[in-house]
């Protein structure tokens, strides 16, 4: 068994993450909370011809978090918005490698926060329905409120 329970992508997002910060005046933002701990994450994105062209992030969380949050941004810049709303919990796991099964309810903040910003920036375009979702469904994914967290 390795010492490490960490993989070395997760490390180096870790101790390097990638576009954090904040975006002033953003054209979607998602603030998603993790029952378990408490911890926020918090996704802020630019938006042109439907691109996703700059994106930050926060967190008030754990190395799982920030990892994971750092990964999404590099998944998600420069995709449209179709794509960003299909990059699922799993596959930013995978792309990091997977982390810990412990941790995992920290890294689903990451992809939920991104895509409760990007439903954000739709509510405000008035574009839910051409994303075949319903005000009810936004809801749901700028408010999670995911009992299996
Ligand atoms: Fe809170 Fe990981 S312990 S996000």
């Amino acid at each position: 068994m390795k010492y490490n329970i960490y993989s070395e992508k997760v490390m180096d997002h870790f101790q390097n993450p990638r576009n954090v910060g904040v975006i002033e005046d953003p054209d979607g933002f998602g603030r998603v909370g993790n029952p378990v701990c408490g911890d926020l994450m918090e996704m802020f994105i630019k938006v042109e011809d439907d691109k996703i062209t700059d994106i930050k992030f926060r967190t008030f969380g754990c190395g799982s978090a920030i990892a994971t949050s750092s990964m999404v941004t590099e998944l998600a810049i420069g995709t449209d918005l179709h794509r960003g709303l299909e990059i699922t919990r799993g596959e930013v796991a995978n792309e990091l490698d997977g982390p810990p099964p412990i941790k995992m309810h920290c890294s689903n903040l990451a992809a939920d926060a991104l895509h409760a910003a990007i439903v954000d920036y739709l509510i405000k375009q008035d574009r839910l329905e051409e994303f075949g979702l319903s005000p009810e469904e936004a809801k749901k994914i700028v408010h999670p409120e995911d009992p299996e967290h």
